[in-house]
């Protein structure tokens, strides 16, 4: 199973999404793959935002290494499904899918009945580092509930 978390500058929601299900993961054993992009190209090839890093660190989890790149089209093909963080990724990335089967492989990542009314993971670039903790929360709950049912 192969799984692209996306957002739209990814280097705040989507590599905390794609590191916190890569290490639910492993601790599991299971046979998954993930990958993160954004549906821009602000900042491609670089790091994770800072607040995101430190977040993630008091989390343990190193993403410093992490280089943004943009949503291209062949992963609509390579990914089994992918994930996106609110209703503009939705809609850019269907509007980019090529074709029906594509189409159905995109949806919100938080689209699951869970615990919160939430349906989407908000932007935190602008925010606090508390918007950051409230990503880390909202991302790890998705991962398990995608990992675990
Ligand atoms: P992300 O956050 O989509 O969660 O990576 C953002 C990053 C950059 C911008 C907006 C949101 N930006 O406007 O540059």
């Amino acid at each position: 199973m192969k799984i692209l978390m996306v957002c739209l500058g990814n280097i705040c929601r989507s590599p905390m999404a794609e590191a916190v299900m890569r290490q639910k993961i492993k601790e599991a054993n299971l046979d998954f793959e993930v990958d993160s992009a954004g549906t821009s190209d602000f900042h491609v090839g670089e790091a994770p935002d800072k607040r995101a890093i430190s977040c993630m660190k008091k989390h343990g989890i190193d993403i410093s290494d992490l280089k943004a790149r943009q949503l291209k089209q062949h992963d609509f093909h390579d990914f089994d499904a992918i994930y996106v963080m609110d209703r503009n990724n939705l809609r850019d990335v269907q509007a980019l899918s090529p074709d029906d089967i594509s189409k159905e492989k995109v949806r919100l990542l938080l689209d699951y009945q869970s615990t919160h009314d939430l349906k989407a993971v908000p932007d935190p670039y602008y925010g606090d580092d508390n918007s950051f903790e409230h990503v880390y929360d909202l991302v790890a709950e998705a991962a398990d509930h995608i990992l675990h049912g």
